[in-house]
């Protein structure tokens, strides 16, 4: 029989999402924050990232996986159609490394030595779901990097749930400030909505924010590294 996944909200919106909304966000990356929050994450990803195949998964606006061209097999999936269709546009050597699934119903034609799920997990409708499918498609000690909130329902389930598939945390530390913001009160969103005005005008030079992030990245989400066990 084949049951219909129990998709969440966020992921149909990204499902059913219309080019122009696509075009919309992938404007997004020439704000100056989403240049240094790629900056953060290159520094604080790329040293986990095992090859020679690597997916990530969702790719969004493309963002991340073009800095892993030329060092790594990258493949990249997305529920986003829209996303995946420009990201083939944009990289037609590798087209055929796109592909349109969710973490509800994974290709799992492929498998790969490193993951990369950024800013997405806690919104999946079916957590367990997600990382049993995850866990299918990663070859034995493969690894898989993704970021979850601490404020998220099944953070504190996370080692647990992550284990039952065969996965091992072997790095967990605190990611992206920015994210974290939406959680504070009216006084500190309003201090940061000022602070992001500075970054966007250029008065925040990039040494910076990296500080600024250090100091109060405890604010922000988790990022995970775990490994896949042997058997
Ligand atoms: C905030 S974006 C993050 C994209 C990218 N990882 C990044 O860091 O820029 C969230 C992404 O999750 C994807 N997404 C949402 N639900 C999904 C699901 N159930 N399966 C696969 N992708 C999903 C969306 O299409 C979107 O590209």
């Amino acid at each position: 029989m084949n049951m219909k996944p129990n998709l969440s909200k966020y992921s149909i919106h990204y499902r059913d999402m219309d080019p122009a909304t696509a075009d919309r966000a992938l404007s997004s990356l020439q704000r100056r924050i989403e240049d240094f929050r790629l900056r953060l994450d290159l520094g604080k990803i790329l040293p986990w990232i095992k090859g020679p195949d690597v997916l990530d998964f969702p790719i969004g606006t493309g963002r991340f996986y073009p800095h892993l061209l030329g060092r790594y097999n990258v493949f990249g999936y997305d529920i986003a159609g829209e996303y995946v269709r420009r990201a083939r546009t944009r990289h037609p050597e590798i087209a055929a490394h796109f592909a349109e699934c969710s973490f509800e119903t994974i290709d799992a034609s492929r498998s790969f030595d490193t993951i990369v799920t950024l800013r997405t997990l806690n919104n999946v409708g079916d957590t367990e779901l997600a990382v049993r499918n995850v866990a299918s498609i990663l070859k034995p000690k493969g690894r898989w990097i993704f970021n979850y909130p601490v404020t998220g329902a099944r953070y504190s389930e996370l080692p647990a749930l992550l284990s039952r598939h065969g996965l091992r945390v072997i790095s967990e530390c605190d990611y992206d400030f920015h994210a974290g913001t939406v959680h504070d009160g009216s006084l500190g969103q309003r201090i940061y909505a000022r602070y992001l005005r500075l970054i966007e005008a250029g008065l925040v030079p990039y040494a910076v924010f990296g500080a600024v992030d250090r100091v109060f990245a405890s604010r922000g989400t988790h990022l995970f590294v775990c490994e896949k066990s042997v058997s």
